[in-house]
């Protein structure tokens, strides 16, 4: 594998009927590269995971993971979606344990893992609990515990907090990149929020309109935990914003 990219996108383009939605987009993301994506409503942003994950097929084009044709059976990746998804039918601690069981770890990890995680998340208290007991947002702290917990190769949030409190947020935000470095994990990273990405992203990938293409790429080169008061930071977010106010 060595210097390959881990996700290369070539022409991919979906149309659902009329509509095209992702125009002949082309694009790598490097191991170990954390990739925001902003893009307009609608643009195909959730489009691009579904693809990535073969909950859809592409009209055209390809997309490589690790240079084989993408499979979410044969690679190490998991996915938070937009909606709260835990599985209804597993309490809390349950659904963390699930995909790290699935995976055949041993278990004195899943154990360890399970607690660690439990409490980053501040799961302890709800982890007898079935989802439809908890909030949203609490759900979607369980999703997000299930896919850290995989330790993936290639993890794929879709507007992970957007129903987060700022606190959490900004907590989860410096924990999305504590994981990434620990289990050197490539990541995908969908959001609408133009400081978050420039918090994240080691690049940030801009998405144009419908029929979508890379508008533009900016590469983020400062070191973590960012400053968001830091000039270089409000630069960048200002620029940034700037690109999209001429969608
Ligand atoms: N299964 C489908 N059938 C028909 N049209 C679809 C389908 N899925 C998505 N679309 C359309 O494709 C476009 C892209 O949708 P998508 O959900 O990928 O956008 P998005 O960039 O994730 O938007 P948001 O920022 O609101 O989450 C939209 O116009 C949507 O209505
Ligand atoms: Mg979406």
């Amino acid at each position: 594998m060595g210097n390959q990219a881990k996700v290369k996108v070539r022409n991919l383009t979906k149309k659902f009927g009329d509509l095209t939605v992702l125009d002949h987009v082309s694009f790598d993301i490097e191991r170990g590269e954390f990739v925001c994506i902003v893009g307009p409503t609608g643009c195909g942003k959730t489009t691009f995971l579904n693809l990535l994950v073969k909950l859809l097929e592409p009209t055209e084009g390809n997309i490589f993971i690790d240079g084989e044709e993408a499979d979410p059976k044969k690679h190490n990746l998991s996915f938070v979606f937009q909606e709260p998804s835990a599985f209804p039918w597993l309490t809390v601690e349950q659904n963390i344990r699930f995909g790290q069981e699935t995976k055949k770890r041993p278990r004195q990890e899943i154990d360890q893992t399970t607690e660690y995680i439990l409490e980053m998340l501040g799961l302890k208290d709800f982890r007898n609990k079935y989802p439809h007991e908890l909030s949203a947002s609490t759900e979607q702290r369980i999703v997000i515990g299930r896919s850290f917990a995989m330790k993936p190769d290639l993890l794929l949030m879709d507007e992970p907090y957007g129903q987060m409190d700022l606190k959490l947020r900004y907590y989860l935000e410096d924990e999305v990149i504590r994981l990434q470095q620990a289990a050197k994990s490539t990541v995908i990273f969908i959001t609408h929020n133009i400081e978050e990405a420039v918090y994240l992203a080691d690049r940030c990938l801009i998405l144009s309109q419908k029929p979508t293409t890379v508008k533009e790429e900016v590469q983020i080169n400062m070191p973590h935990p960012r400053n968001v008061a830091s000039k270089e930071f409000i630069q960048l977010r200002e620029y940034i914003t700037e690109q999209i106010r001429w969608w």
